[in-house]
């Protein structure tokens, strides 16, 4: 497959799967973090379907196109595996991650910290969407979309 195939199928399952929780995110209180706003596309899909929902993003730095930046406070600059560790316990009712590189190395080393950190902001029931699959005993896998194959992207529920 190519990459440009690879890439269009990743983002579909992206978008597929942030569809499909929009119900169940609804059921709990909460706000969104979305872990690496990159361009702030899906930042921008949350927002559109999360409205009055308080939605906190992170990045190294901001790079987002303007009209899809959070305001100052809803902004977290650094490295999140250290700048989320303050949002630990505040119980999020959705967590997106996508800050897989695609480089298995560079993915690893993420590996050894995410889970925890997904699991320790989402609120009991709180859903977790990822790039990278997380494997942590408070979280759940749940069935994918119709259509969306299995390791393309990774949804959990927190136990
Ligand atoms: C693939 S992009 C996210 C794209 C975004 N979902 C969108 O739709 O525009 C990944 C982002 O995660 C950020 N990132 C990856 N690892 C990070 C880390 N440890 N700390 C902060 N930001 C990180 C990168 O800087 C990059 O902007």
């Amino acid at each position: 497959m190519s990459r440009l195939d690879s890439f269009i199928r990743r983002l579909t399952a992206q978008r597929d799967i942030l569809n499909s929780i929009i119900d169940l995110v609804g059921e709990t209180p909460g706000p969104v973090l979305e872990f690496g706003l990159g361009n702030g596309r899906t930042y921008d899909h949350l927002r559109e379907n999360f409205p009055g929902r308080r939605i906190v993003a992170f990045d190294w730095e901001v790079r987002s196109y303007s009209a899809s930046t959070p305001e100052a406070q809803d902004m977290v600059t650094g490295n999140i595996r250290e700048s989320g560790q303050a949002f630990v316990g505040i119980g999020a009712a959705l967590a997106h991650a996508d800050i897989g590189t695609g480089h298995d190395e560079i993915d690893a080393v993420t590996l050894t910290w995410l889970p925890q950190l997904m699991a320790g902001v989402l609120a009991h029931n709180g859903i977790a969407v990822s790039g990278l699959p997380l494997e942590h005993p408070e979280l759940m896998a749940l069935p994918l979309p119709d259509g969306i194959k299995e390791g393309r992207y990774f949804l959990y529920r927190r136990t």
